[in-house]
């Protein structure tokens, strides 16, 4: 890609990755044919197709309509293979339905990935406490249930957004009352929650911290719209602020971006909100602005690294705060290729603005990792190369193809071998 243009025109998100893939493993806890819309054409959705295939489900993903379809059948596998929670950690999110539909999950640790070391005490906790047992072995965690689970009042030390959806799916058919304390509150929670209860679930509290469930004995499978995506609608809405440019985020919701959107006005964004989504528009060089990434209704981690980029160019300096995730900060050193001024310290970043950062080659080390280098090597001169972009696939669907209209200069090279 060549740095400089200014981004003009229109784009349309689809739903949210870490919706989707949710929505698929709660399809396992009906059987019969459950539809989810809005569904990205993105890697991560393959693979958990691939996973519920192996479980015995027909999936069938129809890009043209953007739905996938999942079979799902009277009697499910219940292993989840290395080889593919590996490839995503989100695979992860089988263990409660499959516990609460088989009586038995077996699924492979996915130990730590690039942006930290990502326990899984809590949902093993919470699915003891609905009374599982739970034993890790050979590489896999294998937990099981003498019979149904029972309701259980669970306190969750921090809202993990990964153990609420374990607990909750296992917690949906499980005898008696379940209240779940201290849960994630993202929208992706709130969206899971509606497909639950569209399904049958009995579910109290969805959008606050504590969640009761009334456990039912069955669900049924439904048709649902995934939400839209929220982290793709966040960095559209960067890229706008970076390019000095006029772009407008089609099925976005302003509501799940309030504090994303305020600091882009803080740092001379005006954002407009419109019946289906925003429009940001930017005239200036950006002024740096100071982020702190918490837990939903918090700014989210997920576009942390963007607003890194953002801030490399903007004028000022800025303090980043990461709380979520301990690695979260290894792809500034790819951004310091292209010039930028960031010193970390623990779980603060100093971003110092510079007028210009220069094109190079870079390795994007996860999806928000290269989305935050995407938007950098738009306003860096000269040419950026950035390699690993299968780590954006996972999350961004027709990025490359959506830049151009866009009028951004770059292209998409298949090379064998993606090391630079
Ligand atoms: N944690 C524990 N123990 C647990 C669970 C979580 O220590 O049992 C820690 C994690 O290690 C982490 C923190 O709690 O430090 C937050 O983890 P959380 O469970 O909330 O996150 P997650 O479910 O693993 C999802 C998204 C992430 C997003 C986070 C926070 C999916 C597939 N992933 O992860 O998305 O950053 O919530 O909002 O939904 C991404 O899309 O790029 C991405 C990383």
């Amino acid at each position: 890609m060549v740095g400089g243009a200014r981004l003009q025109g229109e784009v349309r998100v689809t739903g949210a990755k870490n919706s989707v893939l949710k929505l698929m493993a709660a399809a396992l806890l009906a059987e019969g044919t459950t539809t989810l819309l809005d569904v990205p054409d993105i890697l991560d959705v393959e693979i958990m197709a691939e996973l519920l295939r192996r479980l015995g489900c027909v999936v069938e993903h129809q890009r043209q309509s953007q739905s996938v379809v999942i079979s799902v059948p009277a009697t499910l596998e219940h292993r989840a293979d290395y080889d593919l929670v590996r490839r995503m950690r989100a695979s992860i999110c089988v263990l409660g339905p499959l516990l609460a539909r088989c009586g038995v999950a077996d699924v492979a640790l996915p130990g730590g990935d690039n942006i930290g070391s990502r326990g899984l005490d809590m949902h093993v906790e919470g699915l003891i406490r609905l009374g599982a047992t739970a034993v890790n072995e050979h590489g896999y965690l294998i937990a099981s249930s003498n019979g149904r689970l029972h309701g259980a009042s669970i306190y969750l030390d921090f809202p993990s957004v990964g153990a609420t959806e374990t607990i909750l799916m296992a917690a949906v058919t499980a005898q008696g009352e379940t209240v779940i304390d201290n849960v994630a509150r993202e929208p992706e929670i709130v969206d899971i929650c509606q497909m639950l209860i569209a399904m049958g679930a009995r579910i109290d509290g969805v959008g606050s911290s504590t969640l009761t469930v009334l456990g039912v004995d069955a669900l049924e499978p439904v048709t649902h719209r995934a939400v839209p995506d929220r982290i793709v609608a966040g960095t559209w809405a960067v890229a706008a602020a970076i390019t000095q440019g006029d772009i407008t985020v089609r099925n976005a919701l302003t509501g799940h971006l309030q504090i994303a959107l305020e600091k882009l006005q803080i740092a001379g964004a005006e954002v407009s909100e419109l019946d289906d989504g925003f429009r940001v528009v930017m005239h200036d060089r950006p002024r740096a602005v100071d982020i702190i990434t918490l837990p939903y209704p918090g700014f989210p981690t997920d576009l942390q690294p963007q607003f890194i980029a953002l801030n490399s160019v903007a004028d000022g300096a800025a303090l980043v705060t990461e709380n979520l995730f301990e690695a979260r900060f290894r792809f500034v050193q790819e951004l310091g290729r292209l010039g930028a001024d960031v010193r970390i310290d623990g779980h603060h970043a100093l971003v110092r603005g510079r007028p210009q950062l220069s094109g190079a080659p870079v390795d994007a080390t996860d999806i928000r990792a290269g989305a935050g280098l995407v938007l950098a090597g738009l306003v860096a001169e000269g040419e950026t190369t950035i390699y690993g972009v299968s780590h954006i696939d996972r999350g961004y669907a027709g990025l490359v193809p959506d830049l151009i209209r866009l009028g951004a200069q770059i292209s998409r090279v298949f090379v064998t071998n993606e090391n630079p």
